[in-house]
């Protein structure tokens, strides 16, 4: 008998507070349209002072879980690049908040971006191997640049928590997936560095190379072409990015395919447009966007999925969505959670944002 595996449920949480973009670039002396169309991005979230990784990634995950999950919860895996300790993981204190009970591993990922679809993957593999186990899988960050910098339109915070179970109810996981890496310096954080060092033209280059690779070596792995897809899901830094690699394979479509997988991107980059980069979870994020905003999916589509992570690794991987998937959505708490956020001036943001570098 096969085992199916995949994900079982999804939930999403972003601070309360949130810049325009607008307002940001006119502070800058930047034209908005630089943002809003060059970057594509229409707000920024902005962590209030008291509110860390973990107590993001406690909110996703309360979401999301029942007392039987708690129950048959075997790990809690966090992928994230901007925890406050070297040793200690975000998940420990997450299986603590969450009161996961004591049989349990708790562990984080590192590999920028990239660290919660390792952590997916790995417990798609953990849970084929045994079904009536399940795995939390949380991607929680807040991306800082630094005031003023040519990043800081693309910076952002979030948390989103899946539940990894045998027969899921949204979205089966394939075990074929197509991986690169490749040691390249676009972005990085030594230990005594406040925030990333980026060569940002140069990582935009890497994502580009790095999904033709990953996308020629799954054509060579399954014989897939884009045609069996109904979306591509990307990793997001900003809403921007994903096209800018998608678009020589666009180019080649027929005009049809263009328009369909050009609306899916459109309905998979609307919570990212409001929220900004979540790194670890930006993926993600733009898969539920995409489910809570397009209305022509139906069981049975199958999404492709392109994470990366800088340094870098990039993956290939893809699913299908199941019969009642629809039943799985949190549509109407994820959207109070975007409309109900209370807006910060630029001063109110920068405020916040020197406070956290001084402590
Ligand atoms: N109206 C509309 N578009 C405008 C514009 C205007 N007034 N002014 C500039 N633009 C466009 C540019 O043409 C460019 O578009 P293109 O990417 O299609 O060429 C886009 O806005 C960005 O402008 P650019 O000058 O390239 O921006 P930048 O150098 O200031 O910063 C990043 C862009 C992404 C490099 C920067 O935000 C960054 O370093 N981000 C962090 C790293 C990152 O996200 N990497 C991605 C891979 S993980």
């Amino acid at each position: 008998m096969t085992v199916t595996v995949g994900i079982d449920k999804i939930g999403l949480y972003v601070p309360q507070y949130y810049i325009e973009m607008t307002e940001l670039a006119h502070a800058r002396g930047v034209e908005p349209s630089k943002y809003t169309i060059g970057i594509g991005q229409d707000k920024m979230a902005v962590p209030p002072l008291d509110q860390d990784v973990v107590a993001m990634a406690a909110n996703a995950a309360a979401s999301i879980l029942d007392e039987h999950d708690l129950l048959a919860i075997d790990q809690v895996i966090v992928g994230t690049e901007s925890a406050f300790d070297y040793s200690k993981s975000v998940a420990s204190y997450l299986h603590e908040l969450l009161d996961l009970q004591p049989y349990c591993k708790a562990y984080e990922i590192k590999q920028a971006c990239y660290g919660a679809t390792a952590g997916l993957q790995s417990a798609c593999d953990y849970v084929r191997l045994r079904p009536d186990r399940k795995i939390l899988v949380v991607a929680t960050d807040i991306a800082r640049y630094g005031l003023g910098t040519p990043g800081e339109p693309t910076q952002g915070a979030g948390a989103v928590a899946m539940v990894v179970s045998e027969s899921p109810r949204l979205l089966v996981l394939d075990n074929e997936t197509s991986l690169f890496t490749d040691d390249v310096m676009d972005f990085w954080r030594p230990n005594y560095e406040a925030y990333p060092l980026v060569d940002g033209q140069f990582s935009n280059e890497q994502y580009i190379r790095f999904f033709s690779e990953v996308w020629k070596n799954y054509q060579e792995k399954t014989h897939c072409e884009f045609s069996d897809f109904e979306a591509i899901c990307f990793h997001l830094p900003y809403t921007k990015m994903g096209m800018k690699a998608f678009k020589p394979f666009l180019e080649e479509m027929s005009e049809e395919e263009r328009e369909r997988f050009t609306a899916r991107y459109q309905e998979a980059s609307i919570y990212n447009r409001h929220v900004g980069n979540i790194y670890t979870g930006s993926l993600f994020l733009s898969f539920i966007s995409l489910l809570e905003n397009s209305s022509v999916l139906v069981a049975g589509d199958r999404i492709g999925f392109f994470s990366y992570g800088s340094g870098a690794v990039g993956e290939f991987f893809a699913g299908e969505l199941v019969e009642g998937f629809e039943n799985q959505l949190y549509i109407a708490e994820h959207k109070a959670l975007l409309e109900n956020r209370k807006m910060l001036t630029v001063e109110e943001y920068e405020e916040i944002f020197m406070e956290v570098v001084d402590s």
